[in-house]
């Protein structure tokens, strides 16, 4: 178990579930989950943004209150991840002169700040700012030019934005369960963090987390994002096909789809059935796995070729060049790999988040897709530069300007 008390607690508001994970931080940054939470979001969230405050912030308190029972710990701070249809991604590029004979910490603020003046709508609000390479007197994929010898200092990055609103109704959800907001990362970055190898984020790849409501996208390039993207798609389109085609209640579809979905009709026998009941009446009946293989196999399609062209309107599709990565809950679905290297037309790979150190008895769980968010807000943030840097941009004061911009 990694040594050390710092205690660190991730909340990932999901439009299925919210999912709190508490983990004990090493020095070194490696972590050990110690406790996770998992409760229904019912109809908190639509596509990713928050519909229902208190239903929301209820949800929120059932989460880390079974998280807090399993670690025996309290929790007053959470990291959050962030996500909505709203989310943009601006690339942005910051030149500065440098006054001294080398490159100071000071001048690497100063690019940043630089980089960081664009044009923004006034309901729109700079969520985080990711920092690519730099690039000293023209030589390019400098990663710390601390200390080098340096007139003109170059840097590369990536703006994410959102409607304030839409922050400001996440924010509050939070608040009003009771915790206190210590950072926020966007959940594509989150999920990216959980999934993808470094070797893999500098030669260039695509994370996709397909979820209930969103499938978060993040393309990465060079070791930093370069791209990120929220489709207002997910798993519970495919439950609600289930539920009107196949005359079954909301929830059972749910069951169904996850203990007997398939997304390769042609792989299923005809003589495979389970068990139900009819909508309404709630009778017995008993339907074939391969018609229900036959009703989510279009709908993933259409969301995968909905990716696909996501992925091209980024104008970043030719830097994948490694496997595609496809994670969050849907992931899940029986052969979508197939599905998905046929419709993306590059080798994809299922992402299963990376866990430090064994979490006694959480390991199973841990292991599945669906934790990816959750999993990558912690490692995230267990990260000392991340930590410095949300320190840095000081949450509290960008908080407080969000809501008195809001309210002028
Ligand atoms: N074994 C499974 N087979 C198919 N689908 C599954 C399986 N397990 C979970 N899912 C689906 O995954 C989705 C939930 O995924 P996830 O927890 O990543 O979503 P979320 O974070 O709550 O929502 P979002 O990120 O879209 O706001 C649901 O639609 C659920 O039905
Ligand atoms: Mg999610």
């Amino acid at each position: 178990m990694a040594k050390g008390n710092a205690m660190i607690a991730a909340l990932d508001i999901g439009t299925k579930s919210v999912t709190t994970l508490i983990a004990q931080k090493s020095d070194d940054g490696t972590f050990s989950i110690i406790g996770k939470g998992v409760a229904d979001n019912n109809n908190g969230l639509i596509a990713g943004d928050v519909v229902d405050v208190q239903a929301t912030a209820a949800a929120i308190r059932d989460s880390v209150a079974e998280a807090e029972q399993i670690s025996s710990k309290r929790i007053k701070k959470v990291y959050v991840g962030i996500s909505g249809e709203g989310v943009r991604s601006i690339n942005s590029h910051g030149v500065i002169q440098v006054r001294g004979q080398e490159v100071a910490k000071t001048d690497m603020n100063r690019v940043i700040e630089q980089a960081k003046i664009i044009t923004l709508p006034d309901d729109r609000e700079i969520i985080s700012v990711e920092i690519g390479k730099y690039t000293v007197d023209g030589k390019a994929g400098i990663v710390n030019p601390i200390g080098m010898a340096c007139r003109r200092l170059e840097v590369d990055v990536l703006i994410i934005t959102m409607p304030k609103t839409m922050f400001r109704n996440l924010y509050k959800a939070v608040e009003d369960a009771g915790f206190f907001v210590n950072g926020v990362v966007v959940s594509a970055i989150a999920s990216s963090w959980a999934v993808l190898e470094d070797d893999e984020k500098n030669i260039g790849v695509a994370m996709v987390d397909i979820g209930d409501g969103v499938a978060d996208i993040a393309i990465y390039q060079n070791g930093a994002p370069v791209y990120v993207a929220v489709m207002p798609m997910g798993g519970k389109f495919i439950t609600d096909d289930i539920s009107k085609v196949m005359k079954i209640p909301p929830a059972e579809a749910e069951r169904v789809k996850c203990k007997y979905g398939n997304v390769r009709p042609e792989y299923v026998s005809d003589s495979e059935v389970f068990d139900t009941v009819v909508i309404g009446t709630n009778a017995p009946t008993t339907k074939k796995v391969k018609q229900l293989a036959t009703v989510i196999t279009p709908r993933i399609e259409e969301i995968l070729i909905e990716v696909k062209k996501k992925l091209m309107e980024s104008q970043k599709e030719n830097i994948i060049q490694s496997d595609i990565v496809l994670t969050g809950g849907s992931a899940q679905l029986k052969n979508i790999q197939c599905v998905a290297e046929d419709t993306l037309e590059q080798t994809v790979r299922i992402g299963i988040p990376k866990i430090d150190e064994p979490s006694i008895g959480l390991n199973d769980v841990l292991t599945s897709p669906g934790f990816a968010t959750a999993v990558g807000i912690i490692r995230h943030f267990s990260c000392r530069k991340q930590m410095e840097i949300a320190k840095r941009n000081g949450w509290l004061a960008r908080v407080a300007d969000i809501f008195r911009n809001f309210f002028e």
